[in-house]
């Protein structure tokens, strides 16, 4: 949710949510303040020496190498300046210039892509999945039932993966099975009201939102469509059966007295997908479906579970969508119900080949506002997941499996069940620790009584850890030279600059990267800044709101925004060129969307990515994906992107 995008109050009321802070620790570990304007000139002078040797600046370089930690100098970096010594341009198409999207036909209504590139429309919110169900297509008179919902696409298109068909050991560029994730619709959208007044109104706003499982080829003019009745095809919301895994599994944290099945996703903002073929899905905001109509839940300190509900942002009234009062699993203050709100704020996983599986809540990646889980290999075969907590001061997630995750399969395991779990302190130096959440620590022994309170409540034991406060993180993309990108998408409240976060205030965000010692599994990273938004302010690179992000394998990084854009510009993919830092502007949405989700086929010559919110639901904004008439709801959708020349995305 963006910062300046806010035309309704349940908007307002999310966005809030994420950029008010919750966290009291005053966690300010090196709070050596840098003047904001001298702290960017260093930064991007620094960039610039990072770029030319290789993102380390050679003082840190050395020092690095006299240290025991290994900052691994391996096939990556090898192949990353191979790379470099290839002088073909990385960005070869004719961008969206400033001028290009404010002559469009329709700025703000339609979206404006790259005179090189062409889109199509996949899967707007109310596609069905199984045959039978009627399309809902935006009438403003009416809207999907609750029992049809759970058979369609859903809303708050997120993120997504693409796992290609395989077929004769080759993966498919025509076919395949997409997973995406639906963040969340207002009720003014989803229901065409502001409260829920019946149980059915509020199955229509929990069908809504999820995941939807969705097998899709191309077809007739090489445009994609869904494959209805395919047997892969099936929704995932917040009433499907889900199980529990690791460490906290068991545990009396997620009992609640009503003995109520484990059910559901909800809020499910970025994702990730395994070496084994499974998908990730990120619970984000789920603090805002839960409220209570019996007073302040909040009350005093007395428990854990009240300081909980204090730092994971729970309120009388959530984000307003009303569940509570037609679903007791939602009303805080129901004895019943005491522990349902710590069944959410896990990373889900998803086997999309298989439409029995139960998705699977992984503990030991911790509990907080999951934006994505990006899954990486690591030294030893180890999986390593770099997990974000999208909140103003909160903080960056690793997680490491605890062995080689094919060993660990081939006994049983999930290597997403026994690992260490670490959280991120950034020093002045450009140098950094990983902290590890572990009731071994003292200092948590002190405030938990055991591993599954460390995990329930990460939030507040990365707090004791010292962890470093960070400007909203939202995506992490690992680049296969082995760098880290993450965006930190802004945060209008800091007052106190630290070298990590730059400005204060930082109403713009920025993107921050690092490299892990020990090839990814290590304590120790060093960072610089990759770009700092308002530095492209009133050039052709504008941007503001980093949020989604993705590193593609020849160091191209494609850029998604979520904010008011600067310039006359609206939400946008961009794409940089992490050698030379130039950025080009490859597609602009419509006003109130935000570009998220990004995936691409296994030739890299299609890209999938999301319209989410288009025109925050009011078709005074935009109809789109309809032709503009000023009347039909906008539907949340995915754009497929190709290259006109059939080139490969973002060349
Ligand atoms: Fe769901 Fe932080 O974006
Ligand atoms: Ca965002
Ligand atoms: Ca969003
Ligand atoms: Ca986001």
């Amino acid at each position: 949710m963006s910062e300046s995008n806010r035309p309704d109050p349940q908007v307002k009321d999310l966005d809030d949510s994420e950029n008010v802070s919750t966290n009291p620790s005053g966690n300010r570990p090196f709070i050596e303040v840098l003047q904001a304007t001298m702290s960017r000139r260093r930064v991007m002078a620094g960039g610039l020496t990072a770029a030319a040797f290789g993102f380390l600046a050679p003082s840190v370089l050395a020092r690095r190498r006299d240290d025991d930690d290994d900052f691994d100098d391996d096939d990556d970096d090898r192949r990353e300046r191979r790379g470099r010594r290839d002088d073909r341009p990385l960005l070869n198409f004719q961008p969206v210039s400033l001028s290009d999207f404010a002559n469009a036909p329709e700025p703000g209504r339609q979206p404006v892509i790259s005179e090189d590139y062409e889109y199509d429309i996949l899967i707007p919110w109310g596609t069905p999945l199984k045959s039978g169900i009627p399309e809902y297509t935006g009438d403003p008179t009416t809207r999907p039932s609750a029992d049809d919902q759970a058979d369609m696409v859903g809303i708050g298109h997120d993120g997504m993966t693409f796992f290609p068909e395989k077929a004769r050991r080759r993966r498919s560029n025509h076919s395949g099975v997409l997973c995406i994730n639906h963040e969340f619709g207002v009720n003014t959208h989803v229901l065409g009201k502001v409260d829920p007044e019946t149980p059915d109104d509020v199955r229509l706003s929990q069908h809504a939102h999820g995941v939807s499982v969705v097998a899709i080829a191309k077809g007739f003019g090489d445009k994609w469509d869904v494959v209805i009745d395919a047997p892969q095809n099936r929704r995932i919301h917040v009433n499907t059966d889900v199980d529990f895994s690791g460490p906290v599994a068991g545990s009396a944290l997620l009992a609640n007295a009503a003995d109520n099945p484990f059910q559901g996703t909800v809020n499910n903002c970025s994702n990730g997908f395994t070496p084994w073929g499974t998908y990730l899905t990120c619970e984000e905001n789920f603090n805002g479906y839960f409220g209570t109509n019996n007073g302040d839940p909040i009350g005093g300190f007395d428990t854990l579970q009240d300081e909980a509900y204090r730092r994971y942002g729970f309120s009388q009234n959530g984000f307003g969508y009303g569940w509570q009062t037609q679903d007791p699993r939602f009303e805080l203050a129901n004895p019943d119900y005491a522990n349902e709100s710590n069944r959410f704020g896990w990373v889900v996983e998803i086997d999309p080949d298989d439409p029995d599986q139960r998705p699977v809540k992984r503990t030991a990646l911790g509990r907080f506002k999951h934006e994505g889980a990006e899954v990486t290999v690591g030294r030893g075969g180890r999986v390593v997941v770099y997990m974000g907590d999208d909140q103003r001061f909160d903080y960056i997630y690793k997680f490491v499996s605890a062995g080689n995750w094919k060993a660990m399969r081939a006994k049983g395991m999930s290597p997403l069940d026994e690992g260490r779990l670490y959280v991120a302190r950034f020093d002045d130096d450009n140098t950094g620790e990983w902290l590890e959440l572990t009731i071994d620590d003292p200092v948590l022994a002190e405030r938990f009584v055991s591993q599954e309170e460390v995990l329930t409540y990460a939030r507040l034991a990365a707090d004791l850890l010292g962890a470093t406060p960070m400007d909203r993180p939202e995506w992490i993309s690992v680049a296969p030279d082995g760098q880290v990108y993450c965006t930190l998408t802004n945060n209008s409240q800091r007052t106190v600059a630290d070298a990590a976060n730059p400005l204060a205030p930082n109403p713009d965000g920025h993107i921050i990267r690092w490299r892990d010692s020990r090839r990814f599994t290590g304590r120790k990273f060093v960072w610089d800044i990759f770009v700092i938004a308002q530095d492209t302010h009133g050039t052709e690179e504008s941007f503001s709101d980093p949020d989604g992000l993705w590193a593609d394998p020849d160091g191209r990084l494609f850029i998604e925004t979520d904010g008011g854009q600067q310039d006359g510009l609206q939400d946008q993919l961009l794409v940089a060129d992490t050698h030379t830092r130039e950025i080009r502007r490859l597609l602009v949405g419509v006003g109130g969307d935000e570009i998220t989700g990004i995936t691409v086929t296994p030739d890299r010559r299609t890209l999938f990515c999301n319209s989410q919110h288009p025109g925050n639901g009011d078709p005074a904004v935009t109809n789109f994906p309809a032709p503009t008439d000023g009347v039909t709801i906008p539907r949340d959708c995915t754009f497929v992107v190709r290259r006109k020349n059939g080139g490969i995305v973002g060349s």
